[in-house]
This record gives C-alpha cells, sequence and structure tokens, in this order.
C-alpha cells in the first residue's frame, strides 16, 4: 500500500443510519453506529483523498473537521446532499444503512397513546446508490455494501447489478464478529467482473484498506 496513493481523488461517502421522523418525540431507524464508513473516511484522507462525507445520526466519535462532513437525519436529507456532491466524486461508497421505508406521515404533536394497538403507514424512501447509479458518469467508480441474513451471495450479486455498482461488499449478520456496532467485520467483496475476495474477521480499519486496495483494481482506476 503506497501512502497517497489516493491522491488527487474525490470520494463522496454516505455512512451511519438515517432516522425516519414518527412524531416530534419518535422516529424508526437501525442499529448502524457508522464504524464501518468512518473507517473508510480515515482510510481514504490518510491514503491522499479529498473525502466529502454525509453522515446519518452516528453514535461514534468523528473528527468532522478533517474531511467535508455533512450530517443528515432522513434518507431524503442524505440523498439531497450526495446528488449534490455526486457529479464531482471519482469515487462514490455507500455505507449508509438508509431506512427503507419511513412514515408517510410526520405527526405535528406527540402521537397520544388511548388504544391498545396502533399502526403507523409506511411509504417507500428514495434508493440513493440505485437513484445515482443512473446517473453514474463515465469512470467514476461506484462502491455499494450489502447487509444480509440470508442467501446472502444471491442477494449481494442481486443488489450489485440493480443498483450499477462497481464493487459490492456484502457483511452477514450471521457471521460472527461481522455486522452492525462492532469494531470489526468479515466481508466477502464482488467485482463487476465476478471476482470474489474474501476477508478474516478483522479491526474495521484493515477491513476499509482492504476495500480501498480492491477499489485500485477496477478499470476505471487511474492514478493522477
Ligand atoms: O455502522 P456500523 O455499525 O459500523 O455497521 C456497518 C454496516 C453494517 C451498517 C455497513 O457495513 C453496511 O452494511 N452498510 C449498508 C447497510 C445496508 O443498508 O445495506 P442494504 O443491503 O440494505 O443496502 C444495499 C446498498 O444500498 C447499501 O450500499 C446502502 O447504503 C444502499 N441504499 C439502501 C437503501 C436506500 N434507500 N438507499 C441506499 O443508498
Amino acid at each position: 500500500r503506497k501512502k497517497g496513493d489516493f491522491q488527487g481523488k474525490k470520494v463522496l461517502l454516505t455512512m451511519g443510519p438515517t432516522q425516519e421522523s414518527i412524531d416530534p418525540v419518535r422516529f424508526i431507524s437501525n442499529h448502524s453506529s457508522g464504524k464501518m464508513g468512518y473507517a473508510l473516511a480515515e482510510a481514504f484522507l490518510e491514503r491522499g483523498a479529498e473525502v466529502f462525507v454525509v453522515s446519518g445520526p452516528v453514535s461514534i466519535e468523528v473528527a468532522k473537521e478533517k474531511f467535508h462532513w455533512q450530517d443528515v437525519l432522513s434518507a431524503q436529507s442524505m440523498y439531497e446532499a450526495a446528488a449534490a456532491l455526486h457529479s464531482q466524486a471519482d469515487i462514490v461508497v455507500f455505507a449508509a444503512a438508509v431506512a427503507d421505508y419511513g412514515p408517510q406521515e410526520v405527526a405535528a404533536e406527540k402521537i397520544k397513546k388511548d388504544d391498545d394497538e396502533m399502526s403507523i403507514s409506511l411509504k417507500k424512501n428514495i434508493d440513493i446508490a440505485f437513484t445515482l447509479g443512473q446517473s453514474k458518469k463515465a469512470g467514476q467508480i461506484h462502491v455499494g455494501f450489502a447487509l444480509e441474513t440470508e442467501n446472502e451471495e444471491k442477494n449481494a450479486k442481486g443488489k450489485l447489478e440493480k443498483k450499477n455498482f462497481d464493487l459490492i461488499v456484502l457483511n452477514s449478520m450471521k457471521e460472527t464478529g461481522a455486522g452492525f456496532r462492532l469494531d470489526t467485520n468479515r466481508v466477502h467483496l464482488f467485482h463487476r467482473n465476478g471476482k470474489k475476495v474474501s476477508s478474516a474477521v478483522e479491526r474495521k480499519d484493515s477491513i476499509a484498506a482492504l476495500i480501498l486496495d480492491e477499489i485500485k483494481k477496477h478499470d476505471n482506476w487511474k492514478q493522477a
């Protein structure tokens, strides 16, 4: 690994969970801590890239001043922030755990408790990676993640195609030491050309380094 091997590259990275408001005090979200995305942000920075981070509400300490950093809450706001930066990026990494659905309506006041049961209607959120994948620029490299609990490889390969990724990083909730919140991960990377690379259970900074090394193997990689 050469220090500075990402010099001259502009990287756009989504990370963390999104939060979808139900009312002024409640939301729908998921367990993403931001650790995997932040390890990637640091790896790109250390290797010389200019890093544009669009981050959901993470539960870790982050040094925002080192990056071009934007905090967002909902899937829609994450999309808007990422879309505004997308065309100038050389590499785009979608590490965020975006809520696929959000409440149809956000109640203006705190929802009162009366009945024994209640239900919330949900609507599908925008798929950020899919939407930006439709306008991928020539030469751009899009890297996605897949978080799966079953049919892992098949689902990951399906997402690689559907979302127009060049590389997808599968982490399975079934594998010990992998996924949300932990300091470690275990990943299987699938390139568009069918090549597969797997890691052991390693710290998320080592996993990030591996992902950067695999990005460099893409046809669109050109050393500045
Ligand atoms: O943050 P940590 O606690 O460290 O956990 C890391 C992680 C498990 C969150 C991370 O490694 C990870 O897998 N992130 C992606 C989780 C996810 O939402 O996977 P998915 O299979 O549902 O989505 C597939 C891809 O589409 C992802 O690149 C995702 O960012 C993207 N997506 C999904 C839905 C949506 N509406 N917009 C998107 O951009």
